[in-house]
């Protein structure tokens, strides 16, 4: 197996490792000499397969974060992002405009729900929650309601790691006692109790509803990660919850703001998680999947009335403009991707992996150490009663033939969609074995 410095094998692995822990750091990891979690050279990637740098092959049940939707190394995708280093691989967006970025904005408003009709691309899904964020402040601003601030939202959210998105994060498995004095305050009603396939009652929705009520005067938006929250609890809840939210929303008179960073592009069963209870927001994030996991890219949508809003403030202008807004060559890849997931079967397939998800992990419910086995779309978890241990369980994963990167209590996979049924398979008794061990 050749690797870039032409060396092969386990030692030029090892000394890439080495190299890294001299100068690297990795997300929410430590450096220095006790920097001991496990670290796997990647060589390539193709298909569902990651090959590392020792020759190990991989099943890939990340997507690389729920990002590569299509595989690695597409044809399709390569050959988009091949033409368009050809033609443009930058240019700023202010004042002018390109072809890409054009046809990005068109079919995302084609496809979103009809009233989301004004596309602002920026570079993260962090960078999209915060451009919510301000979207929503600003459109307050210009109705003339300045003091409408704040923002109501539910536990056990995650909304990326930028300071505005931080501080709708979960209060207590979030970092907000870490960064006490920069973030601002919000409110945080329960998360939803109801799971993805029960009825959504009135007491479901109380604690929410009375935060709302009682604060609707200070609020100028809620912020929510349509029927699956992510990386803060890997857990559907009832569609009904978010239909009886963006209902309260309108009583009140508060903006909705859909994150469907994760949830977006059929992760979930339907083409967007707010499709599943028929709503519309007034404001929705994207990103990760928007892309096929080629390049970094998010988008932020609202509705013509939001952003007359924004628009009626003192600033007259929306005041956001990052440097690589808009960039073409993640714009064309990410046409290239939107292509391939709306001209392929994708409903259908996601159902087939659903189903394959929930059988292969069915036997984990069985293990002592597992609190719950939960599928919803392409997302399947094992959750188990303790924190599962990296430093044990991360080899152990690699030597089954996996890459899955468990965090806390939860053990899970969200595969690429072109994942055939066997390769499901390698990741459920992998996952399975794995979990079996480390909690048995
Ligand atoms: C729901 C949700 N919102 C926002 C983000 C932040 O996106 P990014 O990591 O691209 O900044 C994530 C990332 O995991 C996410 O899952």
């Amino acid at each position: 197996m050749a690797v870039a410095d032409g060396a092969g094998g386990a030692p030029a692995a090892a000394r890439l490792v080495e190299r890294d822990r001299a100068v690297v750091w990795h997300p929410y990891a430590a450096v220095g000499p006790d920097a001991r979690s496990p670290l796997f050279p990647v060589a390539s990637a193709s298909g569902v397969r990651l090959t590392l740098a020792d020759g190990r092959e991989l099943v890939d049940g990340m997507s690389s974060w729920w990002a590569a939707i299509h595989g690695y190394r597409h044809p399709v995708l390569d050959a988009a992002a091949h033409a368009q280093i050809d033609t443009m691989s930058h240019v700023m967006f202010g004042g002018l405009t390109h072809e890409p970025a054009v046809r990005l904005a068109e079919t995302l408003v084609a496809i979103t729900p009809a009233p989301l009709r004004r596309v602002f691309l920026c570079d993260s899904g962090s960078v999209s929650v915060e451009v919510a964020i301000k979207m929503a402040l600003q459109y307050w601003t210009g109705r003339g309601r300045p003091e409408r601030t704040r923002l109501l939202t539910v536990r056990r959210g995650y909304h990326g790691d930028t300071s505005g998105a931080m501080a709708v994060c979960d209060p207590d498995t979030g970092m907000h006692h870490l960064f006490t004095g920069l973030l601002s305050h919000h409110l945080f009603a329960p998360a939803p109790a109801c799971a993805f396939d029960e009825p959504c009652t009135d007491a479901h929705v109380a604690p929410f509803a009375a935060l709302l009520a009682a604060h609707a005067h200070e609020l100028a938006a809620v912020i929510i990660e349509p029927v699956l929250q992510g990386a803060g609890a890997m857990r559907g809840y009832a569609p009904g919850f978010l239909a009886r939210v963006r209902a309260l929303c309108d009583a009140h008179g508060v903006l909705l703001i859909a994150d469907e960073i994760a949830t977006g592009f059929g992760r979930t069963g339907e083409l967007f998680g707010c499709d599943h209870a028929g709503i519309s927001p007034d404001i929705m994030c994207v990103g990760k999947a928007l892309t096929g996991g080629y390049l970094t890219m998010a988008a932020t949508l609202c509705t013509e009335e939001v952003a007359d809003g924004v628009c009626a403030s003192e600033a007259g202008a929306f005041m956001h403009g990052p440097t690589f807004m808009a960039n073409p060559l993640a714009a064309a890849v990410a046409n290239a991707s939107l292509g391939l997931l709306l001209g392929s079967p994708w409903r259908a397939t996601v159902r087939r992996i659903e189903t394959e998800l929930a059988a292969g992990l069915a036997p984990a419910a069985d293990l002592p150490g597992v609190a719950e086995v939960r599928t919803l779309g392409a997302v399947g978890v094992i959750e188990t009663r303790e924190p599962v241990d990296m430093s044990v369980i991360q080899p152990l994963l690699v030597d089954l033939g996996v890459w899955i990167r468990p965090f806390g209590r939860l053990v899970y996979t969200m595969p690429p969609f072109i994942t055939s049924t066997a390769d499901v398979a390698t990741l459920t008794s992998a996952m399975v074995e794995a979990v079996a061990r480390v909690t048995g």
